[in-house]
């Protein structure tokens, strides 16, 4: 019988040891295949015993638990933006989804990073899942369409023009919007927002505003959303956390 990770054979490959088993030399293939990718961002299990080592440390199911994604998305479209590796799409559609878009453009477009991670990961969960290098400000229903759930998870605080960003999110999302991201200002009893002018957040100059949460609503409201409720508060510190949020159009 002819592996599925076949392909993934090359002389170059690390050298097989005799008399092993066809499930061992999978394996084994396949974490060469992982090991080749300089950086991994989700922990994605593949099969074969073999989960990515994922920086952020995203695992299921537990990290779908956390962001309220619908235990079936059976026969609705989602797009995910800024997938990176994929993890969020690739659990959509585990969970019925009928059409999935992944859409990166910051890492997927770096030179240092890049997609090989996203496509090792589809390929080897023989996933259908879509891709698009599409920076969130060209989201647009004419470029994109426009999908049931959006996803947009540890993104907003990386936008210098956050209320552009969701103005081009609520243009194409049909129905539910998950927002995941960093909020500080907590102390705060009004809609408001830090502004990182360097990498004072995570030592990355990408991150630019902090939002309290009721800035998050309002600036949701801004866009057009409505009904939006606070799902989940997670990793408190100081003024700062991460929350999540729904947001129905
Ligand atoms: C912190 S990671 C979050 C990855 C994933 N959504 C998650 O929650 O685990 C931020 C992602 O947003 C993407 N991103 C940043 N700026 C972007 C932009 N202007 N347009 C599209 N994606 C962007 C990055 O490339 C990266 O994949």
């Amino acid at each position: 019988m002819r592996s599925k990770f076949y392909k993934f054979f090359s002389p170059k490959t690390a050298a097989i040891p005799e008399n092993i088993s066809l499930q061992d030399m999978e394996t084994l293939l396949l974490k060469a295949e992982v090991a080749k990718i300089p950086t991994w961002h989700h922990c994605i299990d593949l099969g074969c015993g073999v989960i990515t080592p994922g920086g952020g440390k995203t695992s299921s199911p537990e990290t779908e638990l956390k962001i309220g994604l619908p235990e079936s998305l059976a026969g609705m479209t989602v797009l995910d933006v800024g997938a990176w590796d994929g993890f969020y799409s690739f659990a959509a559609e585990r969970r019925g989804a009928k059409r999935v878009l992944a859409t990166d453009s910051f890492v997927w477009r770096s030179p240092d990073i890049g997609k090989a991670g996203f496509e090792l990961a589809r390929t080897v969960l023989e996933s259908q899942v879509e891709d698009m290098e599409i920076d969130v400000l060209e989201l647009s229903p004419e470029k994109v369409g426009v999908f049931d759930v959006v996803l947009l998870l540890g993104v907003l605080y990386h936008m210098r023009h956050p209320l552009l960003a969701l103005d081009r999110v609520f243009s194409v999302t049909g129905k539910l919007l998950i927002l995941e991201t960093h909020v500080d200002m907590l102390d705060c009893s009004r809609p408001a927002a830090a502004f990182y002018c360097g990498a004072e957040l995570n030592n990355d100059p990408t991150n630019w505003f902090g939002p309290n949460p009721l800035a998050v609503k309002g600036m949701l409201e801004s866009s057009g959303f409505r009904d939006i409720k606070l799902v989940n508060t997670a990793q408190v510190s100081g003024t700062c956390a991460r929350m999540v949020f729904h947001a129905w159009r």
